[in-house]
């Protein structure tokens, strides 16, 4: 979809106000991609002004989930994805990658951004076995019920759920371990779970805390960093995948990838395991 068409798209949604920026768009900003509004790029430009090391980071988490949907789909066999906090369709999808590794894998993307969901399911108007849905994943009865999961995926087999620099987004007081359990507790096993999440930034604290502060005040969305032995501690009762939860330029990284030594975005799969 060209911008014309994208700024269209965004017009007939008379729910979103383009002056209010999400956090959906500002990624895609950073990504290069154009379903942005100028309220969202202002944002993204501040956000990569205060923190100079943020759109590698992004990169680089795209990148993470890239590959593992591509060891999932290819060398794990796994034909079904639940990808959660999806985001706004760009380079790299991951229905692009698994269809690549499998015609016949399905995928269904959950994410709460109108915008993110309506340039999904223009894009997957003509792919049979994927589709998009509108939702808050802090509900996962709600997700797990909606008639287009019910119809695309089958939880009786294995199925991926990926949960990719989403999490950070929910407070403690939602309880993200309990959001994890809700979906990690119906899967069969030799399911996975694939999830990234960031970490306060050690070596320069004052950059990321001034960039974090803007980025809540204009979103009006919580951030949290974790570090990685939280986030580790939702995985209880999961058989960690090597190479471990690990910075995510280090997870089974391309032969010539250049390893991002600051980076503090962490990645983890984990499957679940047989009885
Ligand atoms: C940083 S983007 C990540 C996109 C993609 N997973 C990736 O890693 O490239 C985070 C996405 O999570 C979505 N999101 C945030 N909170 C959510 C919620 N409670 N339920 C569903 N989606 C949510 C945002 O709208 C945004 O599209």
């Amino acid at each position: 979809m060209d911008s014309i068409e994208a700024a269209e798209l965004a017009l007939s949604l008379p729910e979103v106000d383009p002056e209010k920026p999400s956090p959906a768009r500002i990624y895609d900003f950073w990504l290069g991609g154009s379903q942005n509004f100028e309220a969202d790029r202002e944002v993204g430009r501040r956000a990569a002004a205060a923190m100079p090391t943020l759109t590698a980071a992004i990169r680089a988490n795209r990148a993470f989930l890239g590959r593992v949907a591509r060891h999932l789909a290819g060398p794990l066999g796994v034909d079904q994805f639940l990808d959660l906090g999806s985001g706004v369709p760009t380079v790299g999808n991951v229905h692009e990658v698994v269809l690549d590794e499998n015609p016949e894998a399905k995928v269904v993307y959950v994410d709460i951004d109108q915008v993110a969901i309506a340039h999904a399911r223009h894009l997957l108007a003509d792919v049979p076995g994927a589709v998009a849905i509108l939702a808050d994943l802090r509900r996962p009865e709600a997700v797990l019920d909606h008639p287009l999961t019910r119809a695309t995926l089958d939880f009786t087999r294995p199925v991926a759920v990926l949960m990719n620099a989403v999490l950070h987004f929910i407070p403690d007081s939602d309880h993200p371990d309990r959001i994890v359990a809700g979906y990690t507790g119906v899967l069969a096993p030799g399911s996975y779970l694939a999830l990234s999440h960031a970490a306060p930034d050690l070596r320069h604290p004052g950059e990321q805390d001034e960039m974090l502060a803007d980025y809540q005040r204009s979103t009006s969305v919580p951030f949290i960093n974790r570090e990685p032995e939280l986030i580790a501690s939702w995985l209880g009762g999961l058989e960690i995948q090597p190479p471990g939860l690990v910075t995510v330029d280090k997870w089974l990284p391309e032969p010539d990838a250049e390893l991002a030594p600051i980076l503090r975005t962490y990645g983890v799969l984990a499957r679940v395991p047989n009885p």
